[in-house]
């Protein structure tokens, strides 16, 4: 959604804030804002629609606002147009036209998140002769802080924590009192923030790649607690006010990794990092020959049920995550999405697992189906790469993958991260209850596939020059069956998000139930054939669609060579077990995806209206 900054210290906060927000451009871009404090003079507020360079430029790189203490926001419109007026920051003032310059109000914020009843607290607040300049939920919140605030006489915290009562939904928000200079409050429900200190300056950022150029030691500020924030300082407190200890965590990985390291686009750099992610995750939970995923012997054997519950990508994991926990243990496995199975109201067995998936932690059907779950009872595990996160923190247990940031919006290396947890996790439960006699020739498979991911990546020329020839393509079909279906699920999102060009994923055998009408004439239909039992059966699907006309890419096994009878174009991927054949299929169907992307002009990182972490419905 959108992203949030704060800095106060004893630099000039403006740099840092517009520093900040270049990192986390890729939740949100599609209007920008800074407010910034000089002591106790009034804050000015800069605002701009479109990407955070058009803020850059009205602020001579932040340099233009004079102040240390500041707060900034990155815009990903979802109450009220993209328009500057309802760009944040928002003030508790009436104001008209752009809402910058310098602001007399008694608050300003930023917020990221939802608020769901803002409409009735926004008919309360007219009621006081509040009046509302844009139409935004985020206004709203800002002028209830400043009405409980003026009401009682009540301190910032006081006022905050009464407005937390009031509002539902989510926030991640930061407000500045024009009468508490250098210091930002926050507060925080079901939306991320971090708080980091260093040489007596304080920082806060919805994600840690926002504050990593300045420090390493972060607090994880908890859901329905409050801060305050002086330079070098932070106190916490829960929502009855009372000050709560909090201990600084180190953060682990680099600012390099959060950088494009000499490639053209984030994306481009994350499907190269798969490798050694493939290999960070399988060593984080693999030592000698030993499966630890943080998970109860005893619990795993007791398992009658598994249900995986994700979105997107993450969903497309767990796809492949049931076929091989099915084939390898014989547990039942009912893959959900989250944003169904939190209102679905299905008799969940008790005996059961519910795993949530997520590369972000923070994706709010995501956390729903988590606490859904909870709420019945039932044991939930988490995979998770964002460590410390919502999703990370409130499940029983949570198993981190090692993907390091993901910048680019459509994600690569998290879901071959997430595919490595969901074999492990099959294969402890395999061992756990006996399904499987030896891990020892799994194990080894995996290890090699690493290098088997390198040797695809070496390919990619020729994937580039198969795109090439897609930039007019209007619609494309990724057919496959069993395994391979889930993997075309992932290949068709990566295609569609990026490059705009309609696809879609079909189980092979569906196509004749109506779909096949749409063959026509060089409609590009992608077939992925990795399993050897089902490599007859998908192929004589291609044959079908291709005597309708369609133009074929096969993706399947080296040694399949007769599919070059019926394929226009093929790539072969290296031999490995057939369970495990979704980590090396994916690669290229996500280097077509991004190529074709590029070659149209899209902008590959930041697809229109996506946003890298869905923390709203
Ligand atoms: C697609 C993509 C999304 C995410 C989905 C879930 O490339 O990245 O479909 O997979 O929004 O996000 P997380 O994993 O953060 O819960």
């Amino acid at each position: 959604m959108c992203g949030i900054v704060g800095f106060t210290g004893h630099r000039q906060a403006g740099p840092i804030l517009l520093h900040g927000l270049e990192k986390l451009e890729y939740r949100g871009y599609d209007s920008a804002g800074l407010a910034v404090r000089n002591g106790s003079a009034p804050a000015e507020v800069v605002k701009s629609t479109g990407k955070l360079v058009k803020l850059e430029e009205k602020t001579d790189n932040g340099k233009a606002l004079e102040g240390c203490c500041g707060i900034g926001h990155t815009r990903w419109a979802t109450h009220g147009e993209p328009t500057q007026i309802n760009a944040h920051p928002h003030v508790s003032g009436n104001c008209t036209g752009s809402a910058s310059g310098t602001v007399e109000s008694e608050v300003v914020g930023v917020h990221n998140g939802i608020i769901e009843n803002y409409i009735e607290l926004k008919e309360k607040l007219l009621r006081h002769g509040y009046s509302f300049y844009s139409s935004t939920d985020t206004e709203v919140v800002i002028k209830l802080i400043d009405y409980y605030y003026k009401k009682y006489q009540i301190g910032p915290i006081d006022a905050i924590a009464k407005t937390m009562v009031r509002v539902r939904g989510s926030y991640a928000l930061e407000v500045m009192f024009s009468d508490y200079p250098n210091e930002i409050y926050v507060a925080r429900k079901d939306s991320p923030m971090i708080i980091g200190i260093a040489d007596g300056e304080t920082y806060i950022a919805s994600d840690v790649p926002a504050i990593l150029n300045y420090t390493r030691s972060v607090y994880y500020i908890d859901n329905l607690e409050m801060a305050r924030l002086l330079p070098g300082e932070a106190h916490f407190f829960n929502l009855n006010g009372d000050e709560v200890q909090k201990e600084l965590t180190e953060v682990t990985f680099s600012a390099e990794a959060a950088e494009k390291g000499g490639y053209e686009h984030f994306m481009m750099k994350e499907i190269h990092e798969q490798p050694r992610v493939i290999a960070d995750t399988l060593h984080s939970a693999v030592q000698n020959g030993i499966i630890d995923l943080g998970l109860d012997e005893e619990q795993l054997r007791q398992i009658r049920q598994i249900y995986i519950v994700a979105c997107g990508s993450a969903y497309h994991v767990g796809v492949i995550g049931q076929y091989v926990t099915e084939d390898l243990t014989g547990v039942p496995v009912r893959v959900e999405l989250a944003s169904e199975f939190r209102y679905r109201k299905m008799k969940l067995e008790k005996d059961a697992l519910v795993i949530i998936i997520s590369q972000s932690g923070e994706t709010a059907d995501s956390l729903a189906a988590l606490r859904e779950a909870k709420k019945n009872g039932i044991r939930t595990f988490s995979i998770v790469n964002v460590v410390g996160s919502s999703i990370a923190r409130e499940a029983d247990s949570v198993f981190y993958t090692k993907a390091g940031p993901e910048i680019a919006v459509a994600t690569t290396k998290a879901y071959s991260a997430q595919l490595i947890a969901m074999y492990l996790f099959a294969i402890r439960l395999g061992e756990v209850r006996d399904t499987i006699k030896d891990t020892k020739p799994l194990l080894e498979e995996l290890e090699k596939l690493p290098d088997k991911v390198e040797r695809l990546l070496e390919d990619k020329e020729r994937l580039q020059w198969f795109a090439s020839k897609l930039g007019n393509t209007k619609d494309v079909f990724y057919i496959g069956r069993g395994l391979d279906y889930a993997i075309c699920l992932e290949g068709s999102l990566k295609l569609k998000e990026i490059s705009y060009i309609h696809s879609e994923a079909y189980a092979a055998g569906e196509l004749k139930h109506g779909t096949i009408s749409l063959i026509e004439d060089g409609r590009l239909v992608i077939g992925c054939l990795t399993q050897p039992e089902l490599y007859e059966k998908t192929l004589s699907n291609m044959v079908e669609v291709k005597s309708r006309g369609a133009y074929l890419m096969a993706v399947a096994n080296y040694g399949y060579y007769s599919i070059e009878d019926t394929a226009d174009f093929t790539v072969y991927i290296p031999r490995t077990d057939p369970h495990f054949a979704g980590s090396l299929a994916v690669i290229p169907m996500q280097l077509l995806a991004y190529y074709t992307a590029v070659g149209r002009g899209e902008d590959v990182d930041k697809p229109r209206n996506l946003a890298k972490s869905v923390t709203v419905e």
